[in-house]
């Protein structure tokens, strides 16, 4: 499928919860978020529904966000019914890996290809800091689980403030370097002024390029991460949601007043 200004969109980025075991200070508030109703909760079938019919449509690549994906309850049986769909060539998921230890193997048992985990610092102290409840030795564990589940290529998201060339980023570079990891380099965005950048190493925030649409736990299907527009699966359904979305889909973002990462997923 195709939008308005002849961009190809075969990627779709589906947030399965907004809910999170961390609370990095980049994504929420100390005390948490209002967390979405769970009447408002799309099912697995809703969301199996909608990926078929985006595959139908062209869609070949899907990631399962959050939130923390992995914190919703049977998540192993989302990712077998999405990873049964014939046409998917990429099926990734990001992750903060804390819960890879018990599910890297039955992820990539159910059909999950790859994954995306967060690391922002080689620093224990610092990791409490920024994801205010987490321990460093659970991503680490983490992401053995993903070698040892072959859940290939394993690829770090580090958030920075500035460059790449910050302290924190060079201890998260040669940690992958050394193992074999490729890194993503994600500019701390603030969504509402529309500060957002490219990811260094990443396909996203080329407007020009974009190729993506968004699924949120509660069904609003988002054509853009920096704009207000959603049109929502459960009052629109799958069809209309998609076209409406295609139809206005913004030629570059702008600002986002009523997203957030935790539910948008990024
Ligand atoms: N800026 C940039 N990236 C963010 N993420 C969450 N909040 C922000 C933000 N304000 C991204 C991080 C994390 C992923 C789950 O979401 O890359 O790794
Ligand atoms: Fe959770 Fe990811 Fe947000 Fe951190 S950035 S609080 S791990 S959703």
């Amino acid at each position: 499928m195709y939008d308005r200004f002849n961009r190809k969109i075969n990627y779709l980025r589906i947030s399965v919860t907004d809910r999170c075991n961390l609370r990095c200070v980049y994504c929420m508030p100390a005390e948490g978020v209002e967390l979405m109703a769970h009447k408002d909760i799309l099912s697995y079938e809703e969301i199996v529904d909608f990926t078929k019919k985006a595959v139908a449509d062209g869609v070949d690549k899907i990631r399962i966000t959050g939130g923390e994906p992995l914190v919703r309850h049977d998540i192993i049986e989302l990712v077998k019914s999405l990873g049964e769909i014939e046409g998917i060539k990429d099926f990734g998921m990001t992750t903060n890996g804390i819960l890879l230890p018990k599910y890297a193997q039955q992820l990539k048992a159910a059909g999950l290809m790859r994954v995306n985990i967060s690391l922002d610092t080689m620093d224990p102290k610092r990791y409490r800091e920024i994801t205010r409840l987490g321990n460093i030795e659970d991503v680490f564990a983490g992401i053995e689980a993903a070698k040892a589940a072959e859940l290939f290529p394993i690829k770090i998201n580090c958030v920075i403030k500035n460059s790449r060339f910050e302290p924190d980023a060079v201890e998260v570079a040669k940690f992958c370097e050394a193992n074999g990891l490729e890194i993503r380099y994600i500019h701390e965005m603030n969504l509402e002024t529309g500060e957002f950048s490219i990811v260094e190493g990443g396909e996203g925030g080329d407007c020009k390029n974009c190729n993506r649409l968004r699924l949120t736990a509660n069904g609003d299907v988002m054509p853009c991460l920096f704009s207000d527009l959603s049109y929502n699966v459960r009052d629109l359904g799958v069809e209309k949601s998609i076209e409406e979305s295609l139809k206005n889909k913004p030629r570059s973002g702008t600002s986002n007043h009523k997203g957030k990462f935790n539910n948008i997923g990024g």
